[in-house]
Parts: C-alpha cells; sequence; structure tokens
C-alpha cells in the first residue's frame, strides 16, 4: 500500500469559538488527496494544507456530475481521545456509491488509513464543547478534461473535516418536515441509494421552498405515485406506530443510512419490533389523526436523531405528540450519543479509536 505523505501547513489557522459552529462553514487545516488514472491506478495519497483544486474548466465533473461523496464524525470522549463510528460502513458505501457513478473503487484499507491519519493530524479540531464533533466529508470526483459522454478516467479523491455543531438549530427538540408533493428525488434505476451529489442538487428547489415556508427539512415520496414516503431530504425516516418502529424498506431509492441501520439494531437489542416496509402517506397522515402514529423521527449522521413534531402540506398541518419530542426518540438519542462520544461502552463493537 503507498505510504501517505504528509506536508504540513505552515500557518494553523485560529480555530472557531466551539459555541458558535454551525454546520459545515469552518474548515481544519490540512485535507487528504489522491488522484487517479485509468492506466496508472490511485497515486501520490497526501496530506497537504487546505487549499483550492485546480481544475480544467472541461472536468467531467462540472458538467456531467460524477461525484460521490460520503459523511461521518470524530467524537471527542469524555478521556480526552478520539474515536470514529462504523467508518467501514461509510467506505462500503462511498465504494457503492462510485460503482453506480462509473468511478473507480478505493481500496478499503487504505481509505481507512487516510481517515485516521487526517483525523490524528488535525486532532486538535476535534471540538469537545456539547453536542460539537469534526465531520468528516470524503468525495470523489472525475476531472478528465473532455466533454464526450463516457466513463471517467481521471479522478480526485479527497477528505476534508470541519468542526460542527447541531445539523438543525432545534438540536433534540422537534422539527416541522413539510411533505414534497411536486418535485421528486428518485426513482427505481434511478440514482437514489448512492450518495452521489446530483441526488442533492435536484432536491435543493423543494428544500429552499420548505426552509422559506419555516420547515426544517422536505419529506420526499416515491417518484412515480407519491404515494409512499420515502425519506428526508438528509436523513432516513422511522415512525413509531403501537408498539412496533415502521420505517421506508430499502428498494433503491432511499439512501441506506448507517444511522437508520444502527438505530434498526439497537431498537432490536431492546426487543423491539422494527418493520422495513412500504409505508403509504395515507397510513401516516391517518395514523396521525387517531394517535397510532404516537412519534416521528428522522436520523442521520448530521441529523442525529431528530424528532418530527408536525408534518404539513400546503393546506394541512398534523401534529405529533402534542409537538414534544417522544420518549423512545429521546432514548435513542441519548443511547446512540453516549455510544457515539464514548460516555458508555460499545457493546456493538462499532466505535474505531483514532
Ligand atoms: N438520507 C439522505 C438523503 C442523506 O443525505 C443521509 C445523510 O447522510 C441519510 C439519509 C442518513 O445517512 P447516514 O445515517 O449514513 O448519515
Ligand atoms: C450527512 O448526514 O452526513 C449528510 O451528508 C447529510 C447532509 C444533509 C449534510
Amino acid at each position: 500500500m503507498a505510504e501517505i505523505r504528509i506536508e504540513k501547513t505552515a500557518h494553523p489557522k485560529e480555530k472557531p469559538d466551539s459555541g458558535n459552529l454551525s454546520f459545515g462553514k469552518y474548515f481544519t487545516d490540512h485535507m487528504f488527496v489522491m488522484n487517479y488514472e485509468k492506466d496508472k491506478g490511485w497515486f501520490d495519497p497526501r496530506i497537504v494544507p487546505f487549499a483550492p483544486f485546480e481544475i480544467s474548466p472541461a472536468a467531467m465533473v462540472l458538467h456531467y456530475a460524477p461525484e460521490v461523496f460520503e459523511g461521518l464524525k470524530a467524537y471527542r470522549r469524555p478521556d480526552g481521545s478520539v474515536q470514529l463510528f462504523r467508518p467501514q460502513e461509510n467506505i462500503a458505501r462511498m465504494n457503492r456509491s462510485a460503482e453506480r457513478m462509473c468511478l473507480p473503487q478505493i481500496d478499503p484499507e487504505l481509505f481507512m488509513e487516510a481517515l485516521l491519519a487526517l483525523v490524528r493530524t488535525d486532532s486538535d479540531w476535534v471540538p469537545a464543547g456539547e453536542d460539537t464533533t469534526l465531520y468528516i466529508r470524503p468525495f470523489l470526483f472525475a476531472t478528465d478534461p473532455k466533454l464526450g459522454v463516457h466513463a471517467p478516467s481521471m479522478c480526485t479523491f479527497a477528505i476534508i473535516l470541519s468542526p460542527v455543531g447541531p445539523y438543525f438549530p432545534e438540536g433534540v427538540n422537534p422539527v416541522k418536515i413539510f411533505i414534497e408533493k411536486e418535485d421528486v428525488r428518485a426513482v427505481r434505476g434511478g440514482t437514489g441509494f448512492a450518495k452521489c451529489g446530483g441526488n442533492y442538487a435536484g432536491s435543493l428547489r423543494a428544500g429552499e421552498r420548505a426552509e422559506a415556508n419555516g420547515f426544517a427539512q422536505v419529506l420526499w415520496l416515491d417518484g412515480v405515485e407519491k404515494k409512499y414516503v420515502e425519506e428526508g431530504g438528509g436523513m432516513n425516516i422511522m415512525f413509531k406506530i403501537k408498539d412496533k418502529v415502521v420505517t421506508p424498506a430499502l428498494l433503491g431509492t432511499v439512501l441506506p443510512g448507517i444511522t437508520r441501520k444502527s438505530v434498526i439494531e439497537m431498537l432490536k437489542s431492546w426487543n423491539i419490533e422494527v418493520e422495513e416496509r412500504l409505508v403509504t402517506l395515507e397510513e401516516i397522515l391517518t395514523g396521525i389523526k387517531n394517535g397510532d402514529v404516537e412519534e416521528a423521527w428522522c436520523c442521520g449522521t448530521a441529523a442525529v436523531i431528530s424528532p418530527i413534531g408536525e408534518f404539513a402540506t400546503e393546506d394541512e398541518q398534523y401534529t405529533i405528540g402534542g409537538f414534544k419530542s417522544g420518549p423512545l426518540a429521546l432514548k435513542l438519542y441519548h443511547a446512540l450519543t453516549d455510544l457515539q462520544f464514548g460516555r458508555t461502552e460499545d457493546s456493538f463493537g462499532w466505535t474505531v479509536r483514532v
């Protein structure tokens, strides 16, 4: 495996105040970069000062968008050391996303080595404030300077780091979600399961409309009938319906969230039944009205567990549990974050020390 070259910055930046980070606004001193050419494979893995890339105006990513990314976090433990949460899952998902976009695979061992080496290099950037973490953003894009529409043969893989606070200003307080009935995010056979930039580009219009009207996120429905609930803009969704937890099945259109997978495993370890299946919007809205839907929450790396207090359409509001964070969502939030931050023992073996 190629050795990672490290070139440290001569000008370390001033760190932001950890009480005022918001999400994805600040970046650390260094980044990981590695290049790919079809006949050479991956070469020159390096940690260098955080700086702009130079790419051709004809670079394929700027025209046809072959790009995939990941999102995970480094957590500061009470003893001051740092750990990651299920990084192997992000590595595997990035390679699945890359396969869909004809981008090259990355050796999982080298990927893990790059994550650990970069977080070690900038470990003093892992914040220690409550609910603060170092968000890790690996991404891979095609740089071929060619306008022909073909599978890429030149790529860059990079990892950048951003100290972050909660994604939603509401934190663990309930958010409002707008049920999007005009735009759609994904269809079967498309790219919904892949974490590719294009999925997010197509979601911006609906997201902006929802935000302008006071909503935290949109709820995406299936792209064909607009009958089934799929996921949030940047997070998966779950419902507590009577004594079960129900979440949309992974049928190619929904991103297979690592938080979703972890929550399902955690719920099952508590002997709570989880159903992964088709969920109609009708079932949810009727269930909210008659009280069968007792709780709803979003889950994701950025969102953690965010209770949902209200769903709305253009003309109707559906309030859940008196717009209070439900007990199961709160229990999950605490169990998950205690494990991620190393405040409890990791009986699942999910954490990796940096
Ligand atoms: N769904 C979408 C569209 C997302 O962007 C994310 C965030 O990564 C998720 C779900 C949740 O995935 P994870 O829990 O792996 O962060
Ligand atoms: C993440 O949770 O890592 C994401 O990529 C979601 C995005 C909305 C920030």
